[in-house]
């Protein structure tokens, strides 16, 4: 959602705001802006709609000072516009923000009262004035920020830039993540550490609650009662070309073919190779949890879908999962002994964030899976666990996908083996399937003129239907996500002994429908249901293996095949969530949908 950037420093900021804005545009926005200091004035230039926009308002009409701050916008309140695009100020401050101030109403009543007059729709603006009033009353700024602080409700992340103070920037953070960067006489702002990676990879991390003045020199940090306090600095490598498309036309395109690699790297440090054994870096008292609970939203609440079938099958240990805006408010009794288990690839998804401080709340020993180290969930869990996908860039989520899937599956294994239900050789055949799973990944991408054959018959689809069984009825919700996010064709995922209960109304021959029938204790099930959809017409593509193919032939199913590699429990789901991505990524550029940043999306929902 909202990206943050700001540069206190000794060289003009203006021209790196907006490059810093280009590393920051993959978490979705509508509209951007900068404002500098310059000879002490608050220079502001905003614009709707893609950063181009700005950079040519920019290019026509420069704005110099060597410190700024710059904002990607996602609209929570008010229309996506100029007038609501950040930063918001007066003539006193300029002010960016992230998150949602949940009492701005009230505030601005009382502000206009006073006063004030508003420019936006926004609940930002609020921080404008506030800090305003303050300043107009005498406090000085530090002292105006904390007031403010006082008075304002909800989830944020604030930088200000204040009208005098040249050498100064205001930050604060409660709910959205902020990190400040150390340079070289300069230092620098950023909602994550992506955007502030080519100016420096040294960084202090704000904690809940924490508020701090930042100068070229560096920072003095204070925390929520207001005491002086250190944070550690940290030194975060993220590899120069993460923000770059490598040559791919999209992000996307880029991470579905990385996955070899970032499967390979997260299983890596999982497992070692050499004597098939696992390495997991946190030791979790598996035999001594009495529940699983797994929680988390979108793409990575259906991995927690697909390990459920795992934990239950392999390590006999009950699993309930949930989507993390529902288990907020469910009160779901969670279990003496229990543990909840989260995953997330940003690691700040605020569902699933606020889930886990309720699940800590009720004692559940809390483990998180996160692809951002450093992050909310990261820092918060008893145990966490790294996907080592790298950044992940394009809206959609693929890589992160099948490298928590791959954090799972060895999880599932270290609670099956503490728990006794798998004996070493047991353990260590599981181990090989998934030792040899980047290999197959490998040679599954190969096959892109199978997907496009079959992207072209979604194409002029307007609704799809994607059907599977046990650990792939997850890969057929997760298959119509993506359909759904990138090439916005209505799909829906079913489990197939579902279809008959509804959606098999739905078919007629304009519905492709995509089954997944990888041959394992399911697929004889699936592929009756495949029947079913032929007998009444609909385009069935069956993405299924050798022995698959065999039973589909000798039976006569007159249904498009597409050929996958022999598969095992723990490698099926992974496998065929590949076609899936891919199906999604040539449909939609047939459709010449915006792939990367699709509409209305954001990458990391930091509100609820
Ligand atoms: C879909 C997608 C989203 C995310 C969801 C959770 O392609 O990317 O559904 O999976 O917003 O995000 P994280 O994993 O960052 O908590």
């Amino acid at each position: 959602m909202c990206g943050i950037v700001g540069i206190v420093g000794h060289q003009p900021v203006a021209q790196r705001l907006i490059d810093g804005l280009k590393r920051l545009e993959y978490r979705g926005y509508d509209s951007a802006g900068i404002a500098t200091l310059d000879q002490n004035e608050i220079c502001i230039r905003r614009a709707q709609g893609k950063l181009q926009a700005l950079q040519d308002l920019f290019t026509q009409d420069s704005i110099n000072g060597m410190t700024g701050i710059g904002h990607t916008r996602w609209a929570t309140h008010g229309i996506p516009s100029e007038a609501n695009a950040h930063p918001h100020s007066s003539d006193k401050v300029a002010v960016v923000h992230n998150g949602i101030i949940e009492n701005y109403a009230h505030l601005k009543e009382k502000l206009i009262k006073k006063g004030h007059a508003f420019t936006s729709q926004t609940d930002t603006e609020v921080v404008v004035h506030l800090m305003t009033d303050y300043l107009n009353q005498g406090l000085k700024p530090l002292e105006a920020l904390r007031q403010t602080l006082a008075d304002i409700e909800g989830a944020f992340a604030l930088v200000i830039l204040i009208k005098g103070d040249n050498n100064t920037l205001l930050v604060a953070r409660r709910g959205s993540p902020l990190v400040i960067g150390e340079g070289n006489g300069e230092s620098f702002i950023g909602s994550d550490a992506l955007v502030l990676a080519p100016w420096t990879q040294q960084l202090r991390y704000l904690e809940e609650g924490d508020y701090a003045i930042v100068t070229p020199q560096g920072s003095q940090i204070y925390d929520i009662d207001h005491h002086p306090i250190d944070r550690p600095l940290k030194t975060i490598n993220i590899s120069a070309d993460a923000a770059t498309k490598g040559g791919y036309d999209h992000f996307m395109l880029k991470e579905i073919f990385e996955q070899p690699t970032t499967v390979k790297d997260t299983l890596d440090s999982l497992i070692n190779a050499d004597t098939e054994t696992l390495k997991i870096p946190v030791n979790i008292d598996w035999n001594n949890i009495s529940k699983l609970t797994m929680i988390a939203c979108g793409t990575s609440y259906f991995s927690t879908a697909v390990a459920k079938y795992w934990f239950e099958m392999i390590a006999k240990l009950p699993v309930e999962v949930d989507i993390a805006s529902e288990f907020r408010y469910r009160e779901s009794p969670l279990p003496t002994g229990g543990a909840a288990l989260f995953i997330s690839q940003s690691g700040e998804t605020i569902d699933t964030l606020e889930a886990m401080k309720q699940a800590k709340e009720d004692h559940q020993t809390t483990i998180a899976i996160v692809n951002v180290p450093e992050s909310s969930m990261d820092r918060l869990a008893d145990y966490s666990v790294h996907t080592k996908a790298g950044p992940e860039i394009g809206v959609a989520s693929t890589k992160a996908f099948t490298a928590q899937l791959a954090v799972l599956a060895c999880l599932c294994l270290d609670a099956a083996i503490k728990r006794g239900t798998l004996t070493e050789t047991e353990a260590r055949e599981h181990l090989q399937h998934l030792l040899n799973l980047p290999n197959e990944i490998y040679g599954i991408l190969q096959k892109e003129a199978d997907y496009q054959q079959v992207a072209h018959r979604l194409q002029p689809a307007r609704d799809a239907l994607y059907l599977g069984r046990g650990t792939n009825f997850p890969i057929a919700m997760e298959g119509a996500l993506k359909l759904k996010e990138i090439s916005y064709i209505h799909a829906e995922g079913y489990a197939a002994g579902e279809m008959k209960h509804g959606p098999i109304a739905l078919i007629d021959e304009l519905m492709p429908v995509i089954v997944l029938a990888p041959s394992d204790k399911w697929m004889v099930k699936t592929l009756s249901n495949l029947q079913e959809v032929i007998a009444r017409g609909g385009i069935a593509i069956c993405f299924t293996d050798c022995i698959g193919r065999t039973h589909i032939e000798k039976d006569g199913i007159p249904t498009q095949i597409v050929e996958m590699p022999e598969s095992h429990l723990l490698t099926s789901p992974i496998l065929y969530a590949l076609p899936m991505q891919l199906l999604s990524y040539y449909t939609a550029t047939l459709k010449g949908t915006d792939v990367d940043q699709p509409r209305n999306l954001a990458k990391s929902v930091t509100v609820e």
